[in-house]
């Protein structure tokens, strides 16, 4: 028989620990596709806030040697637009649905996990605090202080699951999980993009529009891993490791660090089909190392255990 895929994300009961990144995956129920997001363990959705926004100018999207950058600047339907958006298409999946929020205050935060946290479908709300690209204002995952404010402030207004999601854009990535963690997540997440640059050397100018963006993809595993690894030996609450992750080799490695899930982004733009592929791949690992159940791998390659 197969390995046992099934794992728990804090009260989540996950049918396998894959999940997209934000921003990184859709679904168009009206176009039958190869890929149907209820193979996935949840379904993490695109940041949403509290009003609508366009995004940054153009161009938003640069290919960079083993990754890509984005300054996409959290495009959004605002928070009445992304609600009908749930109701009418997001309702329709099996497997549990993450909503992400981005806000510019804790009081917009708060808001929007008072609303979104009564939402039927929404069965837990990841939070950004950490969209290393829009225009103005401190990013709370960098400032202890205003962290500590937003997680509280998500705390205070929802009981539903909250999953703090974290910047590597720091000096210190276990005080800021330590942090989320004591204002009450009940999960963290790691890795948002990395601040980066690319230069057109022909137009002498940054390729993005905004000048710098978000690495992410292959470029960002390690930093990634380094990051879950030692933020897993910190904190009590459950880990969902992400950067980088395009095979199952990859997603392995973070379970190994202690992990209870992964998130998949920028590799699913090149191969749509590759969370499929992930999955399939850590079941082929579990069958072949001999272990029944991949929570049997969580963790294994501590040393501090
Ligand atoms: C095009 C794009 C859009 C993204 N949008 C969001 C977003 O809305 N909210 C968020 O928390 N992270 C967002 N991210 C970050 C990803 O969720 C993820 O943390 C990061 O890309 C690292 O994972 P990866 O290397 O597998 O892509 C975005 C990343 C990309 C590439």
């Amino acid at each position: 028989m197969s390995a046992d895929l099934r794992c728990q994300l804090g009260r989540l009961s996950l049918k396998n620990p894959v999940m997209p990144a934000s921003g990184c995956f859709d679904w168009y129920p009206e176009h039958d596709g190869p890929f149907h997001p209820d193979e996935l363990g949840a379904v993490v959705l695109k940041s949403t806030t509290l009003q609508p926004r366009d995004g940054n100018i153009p161009i938003r999207l640069a290919e960079t040697p083993s990754g890509m950058l984005n300054a996409i600047g959290i495009p959004s339907y605002g928070l009445e637009g992304f609600r009908t958006i749930l109701r009418e298409k997001w309702s329709r999946l099996k497997t549990p649905v993450i909503a992400s929020i981005s806000a510019f205050t804790p009081e917009e935060y708060a808001i929007l996990a008072r609303e979104l946290g009564k939402e039927p479908t929404v069965a837990a709300l990841e939070i950004n605090l950490s969209c290393p690209n829009l225009e103005h204002g401190v990013i709370p995952a960098q400032d202890p202080v205003l962290l500590r404010e937003c997680v509280e402030a998500v705390r205070e207004a929802t009981e539903a699951m909250i999953i703090a999601k974290l910047s590597p854009n720091v000096t210190d990535i276990v005080e800021m999980a330590s942090i989320s963690e004591s204002a009450g997540a009940d999960a963290i997440c790691l890795i948002n993009s990395i601040r980066g640059m690319e230069i057109d050397i022909w137009k002498k100018k940054p390729i993005l529009g905004r000048g710098t963006g978000g690495l992410s993809g292959p470029a960002i595993k390690p930093i990634a891993l380094a990051m879950v690894y030692e933020v897993c030996g910190a904190v009590k609450v459950p880990v969902i490791g992400v950067g980088g992750i395009s095979r199952a080799e990859d997603a392995i490695a973070f379970l190994l660090a202690g992990a209870s899930a992964v998130q998949v982004g920028t590799i699913s733009f090149r191969d749509p089909l590759a969370m499929r592929k992930i999955i399939t791949g850590i079941r082929e690992y579990l069958d072949s190392e001999g272990y029944t159940s991949v929570t049997d791998i969580i963790g294994l390659a501590r040393t501090d255990t």
